[in-house]
């Protein structure tokens, strides 16, 4: 309203335009919002004439007084005035847009991808990248009042194994040689602090040719750092106190302590690594309940040290045997591999379940309230070897919470998982593998067991996990060169593989490396999270498909064959 009076000039996209019989409205839409435009037709035939012929998406300039409307919309922060447009320039025609530039638009996903030009027109998606943004913008400013500085760090190095397949770019100039793209800058950033710059700090893109998900993309950012002279705690509070930061700053929201729970700890409670804390159904362990069965798959169990498990899902004693029948499939299928799943029922007629042949209604109901439930609510019990019944009744307990709408619950949970082991071992290629990387320390305390027990080593590492999500992962470094040696030699390397792929690291760390740690937070998950959706997708200006295709630009593609002659390379079969 302030401006009402003045004469202004605005520059945009045409969204809409409506006739009125003697008036044309039309509706401009730039970066900051619409803007309502009005042509009279008896003031200036020929300017409504013009305005009238204009398509959706033309791009114009209009010159005109500002005036207060007579009807307003409040639903638009310029809903109470409008332009009284006095000059008109096209600057430019469009075609019709394939799909509506409006917020829920009538374009498909592929379509929308295609033509993602148009589509980051939307306010919705604009608004994801201004966040996106704002983010990067408190981070820079929280990191650098903490003295870190951003370093840049090389795209075109030799593979870092964190787990994922390496993107490989062949080198012209030694040929048969190539390059790999950086899934972080692990090594680079430990080598900085072995250069004395004792705080690093870089929102950096990473590359990973892994199986893409709603929260993976084969490119995606990081907010990577690292610290010398630090303990676990000194990264913990450095990092929490960002996230604090961010949460303050973007949505007004003082976050309390984040807690703290061991990777065993999530995996009894929650069956995973990530837990959502907002909503509880907690894994209740029945083991000491049904000790002593003469019902011979729990015996088994009992017998192999296995794990029976509950979860208890309120206000679901109703459920019909077509739903109990679909999670039993589920549970069996071959991503969770379980042999079957056992229901308890408590409703107004009593105790219905699954086993009721083996055990009492009493029994059956100590089990029920073992695991908080009461009338009204249905038991689910999976049995079977530790780790694996865990991991189920996580899925479990996540799908379930989702039938039931929990993980809609409001509010942040953030909380730090500490104590992971530092090694698994893979049973089919009898080895083992580091649970985040072959740089992280083992706990100081469990050194020893380096040689003795391996699978026992807790690592000196920490994820942020944020309602059920995991925002970000670090550790404290190794930087001796003999347990980093004695690191390889664990996860199977022979004295020249490590030395040939790591000797660059190994010899550094004897030239007066300094303790570190440091920590990288996943940025888009970190968007997504602020932006309150599960996608990363929209929190990045050209994404990639599930199919790791840019269908925009038809990436990837293939190349000439004088490009692959220069290379030295061949395409087989
Ligand atoms: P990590 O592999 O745990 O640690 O990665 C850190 C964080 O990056 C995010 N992330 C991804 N986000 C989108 N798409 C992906 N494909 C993807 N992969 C990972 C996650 C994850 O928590 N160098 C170590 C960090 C360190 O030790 O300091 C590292 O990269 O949010």
């Amino acid at each position: 309203m302030e401006h009402v009076g003045q004469t202004v000039t605005l520059s945009g996209w045409v969204q809409r335009s409506r006739d009125m019989g003697g008036l044309t409205f039309l509706d401009l839409r730039d970066r900051y919002g619409l803007t309502q435009l009005s042509f009279n037709l008896s003031v200036n035939e020929k300017l409504c004439m013009e305005a009238r012929k204009l398509g959706r998406e033309f791009v114009i300039q209009a010159t005109g007084l500002v005036k207060e409307r007579s009807s307003k919309n409040a639903k638009m922060p310029t809903g109470d005035i409008e332009i009284e447009v006095t000059a008109l320039k096209i600057l430019n025609a469009s075609q019709t847009p394939p799909f509506t530039i409006e917020e829920n638009t009538d374009g498909g996903e592929e379509l929308r991808m295609k033509f993602r030009y148009l589509d980051l027109r939307r306010e919705t998606v604009r608004k994801k990248l201004e966040l996106r943004h704002t983010l990067a913008r408190y981070t820079r400013q929280y990191l650098d009042e903490q003295a870190f500085i951003e370093v840049e760090t090389p795209v075109l190095i030799k593979s870092t194994p964190e787990g994922a397949r390496d993107f490989i770019v062949p080198s012209r100039l030694n040929q048969g040689e190539f390059y790999a793209l950086p899934q972080s800058p692990q090594t680079f950033k430990q080598l900085l602090m072995v250069s004395g710059f004792d705080r690093y700090y870089q929102i950096v893109k990473c590359f990973r040719d892994e199986d893409l998900r709603a929260d993976r993309q084969p490119e995606f950012t990081q907010i990577d750092c690292e610290m010398s002279f630090v303990e676990r705690d000194d990264v913990l509070n450095t990092f929490e106190g960002l996230t604090k930061y961010l949460f303050k700053k973007i949505k007004g929201i003082d976050l309390p302590d984040f807690p703290r729970m061991s990777y065993d700890e999530a995996m009894a409670r929650y069956g995973i690594d990530k837990p959502d804390t907002r909503f509880a159904m907690e894994i209740c362990q029945l083991n000491n309940l049904i000790a002593g069965t003469d019902f011979a798959v729990f015996k088994s169990v009992i017998d192999e040290n296995g794990l029976i498990g509950g979860i208890c899902a309120a206000g679901c004693a109703e459920y019909s045997r077509k739903q109990l029948d679909e999670l039993t499939e589920w549970v069996k299928d071959s991503k969770r591999g379980m042999k079957g799943l056992v229901y308890v029922k408590w409703n107004k007629e009593g105790i219905k379940s699954s086993v009721d042949k083996f055990f009492s209604p009493e029994q059956l109901k100590s089990w029920i309230e073992a695991a908080g439930g009461k009338e009204g609510d249905l038991l689910l019990v999976l049995a079977g070897p530790l780790e694996k019944t865990q991991k189920a009744l996580g899925e479990l307990r996540l799908e379930l919470a989702k039938q039931l709408g929990l993980r809609d619950t409001p509010g942040y949970n953030p909380l730090w998982v500490i104590d992971f082991p530092l090694v698994e071992y893979n049973a089919e290629e009898g080895r083992y593998y580091a649970m985040h990387h072959p740089f992280t320390s083992p706990n100081p305390e469990d050194l020893p067991l380096m040689d003795t027990d391996p699978a026992a080593i807790r690592a000196n590492a920490y994820d942020l996990v944020i309602n059920g999500v995991e925002i970000g992962g670090g550790s404290i470094r190794i930087h001796d060169r003999g347990v980093q040696q004695k690191m390889f030699d664990l996860l199977g390397f022979t004295r020249e593989e490590a030395q040939e792929q790591f000797g660059f690291l190994m010899n550094a760390f004897e030239y007066g490396a300094p303790p570190h740690g440091g920590i990288a937070f996943g940025f888009d998950r970190l968007c997504a999270m602020f932006g309150g959706v599960e996608s990363i997708r929209d929190f990045i200006a050209f994404p990639k498909n599930n199919a790791g295709r840019d269908v925009m630009i038809d990436a990837p593609g293939a190349v000439n064959p004088a490009q692959l002659k220069e290379l030295g390379l061949k395409i087989t079969e």
